[in-house]
């Protein structure tokens, strides 16, 4: 797939509901989408990185009377919640994006608009059930003893007039769709249950209600709500300017990819198509839904009391160990368990004595042997070159991983180079070398490939631990990395001159 010279590089987290805090799902699918953006940025792509939050809706509405507030004050103060996370996370979106906002009424009007005039959009009468709590609606049949076969709620019976969208007429389009882009939906096996689900027929979608007020009206008749679904779906448009900026608009859309989780799919990979289809706009390149996380073996539930809070889990073991536990711990798309004890045994053992260890030994040799000046690269060295070809396989494996956004993967195979260097300096004992005055060239040599695989290890890293890695880059004298963004940056010999400076543990050990 050839990408337009000047595509911008566009990946997208859902928009939270704000009825409730944010917790570690929340902070997983985003943590997610701040590596792929910097990523794309290290490598010297320009990307646009959105989040944001989902504010209308009969469950905020419904959360904000109990809270004996409005719907706005509710939304204004949790939205700070989300913003604050994202900050104390180090997520690096520009742009956050809350559906409350002008520019969004704007484009959801215009999508609904274009919608219409393609003979998409009828009034008529839903006579069903719907579960507030997901925004889902629901045919009798479909209910578990009267309850949501989602969540387990009770759902509730709906009669009212309605827009329907036609999307029963686009079923054949998608499963062709489908067929014809093999990764639009990620990972495999959530794109076979999609088109389990197309093999039967499709219904038209009920997009408006009048039973409550909290939500987009719908242009001409507002005493219809636009459905929240139907209404943050175009999130996505409206930050890349839809309909304000058609040209920022073409340089962004289609998204490259949108991270969600398991729970949300139907509504990216069928609804949000069929839409598109309609509004006659392209697809995303790709959806990829992730799974989730239990806590302690138990599903996360407030009545449980086992809610995660990230804040928390950061102020105790720290922002770039939880970013790299969420990354490293569960392959993205299974669902996986989060433990104190897993986190902690990850820091101690891969992030302290891995790596950190492998960073401050270096340092310490050369402060010691060279009197913390870097060695200069000998391009005809044996290790050089077994080093050099060492990198060219990571390096590929974690483009590739990356590209399937397969994050375990791409931690796996820069473990490779903290392996090898880990080993290298056993076998070769620079310790015994620095003692034989005759043997300064290979200490030279031995040193300098550790420390290029450290500079290329605080690259590779830094979209996963973008402040550890800046502080390796520190220690090693060498430039932060993205100072110097581009391909340039992973090819191995690109140690700068000079010299390392003070070593600080990189991960002091957790008791
Ligand atoms: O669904 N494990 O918002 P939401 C992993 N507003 N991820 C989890 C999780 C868990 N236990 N719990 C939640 C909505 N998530 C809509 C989205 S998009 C146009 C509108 C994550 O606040 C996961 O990404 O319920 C999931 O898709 C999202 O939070 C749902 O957040
Ligand atoms: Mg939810």
């Amino acid at each position: 797939m050839t990408i337009a010279e000047n595509k911008v590089y566009y990946v997208t987290t859902p928009i939270y509901y704000v009825n409730d805090v944010p917790h570690i799902g929340h902070a997983y699918t985003t943590v997610a989408a701040d590596v792929v953006a910097r990523y794309q940025r290290l490598k010297g792509r320009e990307v646009f990185f959105l989040t944001g939050t989902d504010e209308h809706g009969q469950k905020i509405e419904k959360t904000a009377a109990a809270r004996g507030m409005s719907a706005r004050e509710l939304v204004d103060e949790v939205v700070e919640r989300f913003r604050h996370l994202w900050q104390v996370l180090n997520i690096s979106n520009d742009d956050f994006i809350r559906t409350s906002e002008e520019r969004h009424y704007r484009a959801v009007h215009a999508f609904f608009e274009k919608v219409r005039a393609a003979g998409k959009i009828y009034l008529g009468h839903y006579e069903d059930w719907y579960c507030v709590p997901c925004e889902t609606f629901w045919t009798e049949n479909q209910l578990h003893d009267g309850n949501c076969p989602e969540c387990g709620r009770p759902a509730e019976k709906v009669k009212e007039e309605s827009y329907f969208f036609a999307m029963s007429s686009y079923r054949q389009q998608l499963l062709d769709y489908i067929d014809e882009h093999d990764d639009f939906i990620m990972p495999k096996s959530k794109r076979n249950e999609i088109l389990g689900f197309l093999r039967e027929e499709l219904r038209d979608l009920s997009i408006s209600r009048c039973s409550f007020k909290w939500g987009i009206p719908v242009p001409d008749d507002p005493k219809h709500v636009i459905y929240v679904w139907f209404d943050a779906l175009v999130n996505y448009l409206t930050a890349a300017g839809y309909p304000d900026d058609m040209e920022r608009f073409n340089r962004l859309w289609p998204a490259d990819v949108h991270l969600i989780g398991k729970d949300i799919l139907r509504f990216h990979a069928v609804y949000w198509p069929t839409f598109l289809f309609a509004a006659d706009l392209p697809l995303p390149r790709r959806v990829f839904a992730h799974g989730w996380w239990t806590v302690e073996g138990e599903k996360m539930s407030k009545s449980v009391g086992n809610v995660v809070d990230p804040e928390a889990v950061v102020a105790e073991y720290g922002v770039d160990g939880f970013r790299y536990f969420l990354l490293r711990e569960v392959p993205f798309g299974l669902d996986g368990d989060f433990s104190r004890e897993a986190l902690k045994g990850r820091i101690n053992s891969e992030l302290a004595n891995d790596l950190g260890n492998l960073l401050s030994r270096t340092v310490s040799m050369v402060k010691k042997y060279r009197g913390r000046k870097l060695p200069a690269a000998d391009p005809d060295g044996e290790y050089y070159r077994e080093f050099k070809l060492l990198n060219d396989e990571v390096l590929k494996a974690v483009d590739a991983a990356v590209a399937d956004l397969a994050f375990n993967r791409m931690l796996t195979a820069i473990w490779r180079l903290v392996e090898k260097c880990n080993r290298f300096i056993d076998e070769r004992a620079p310790w015994a070398l620095a003692r034989d005055e005759s043997r300064a060239r290979e200490l030279d040599e031995v040193l300098y490939c550790v420390l290029e695989s450290l500079r290329l290890l605080s690259c590779y890293l830094y979209p996963v631990m973008p402040e550890k890695a800046e502080q390796m880059a520190l220690q090693l004298g060498q430039p932060a990395p993205m100072e110097n963004p581009g391909a340039g940056l992973f090819a191995w010999g690109g140690l700068a001159p000079g010299e390392s400076a003070k070593g600080r543990p990189l991960f002091p050990r957790l008791e």
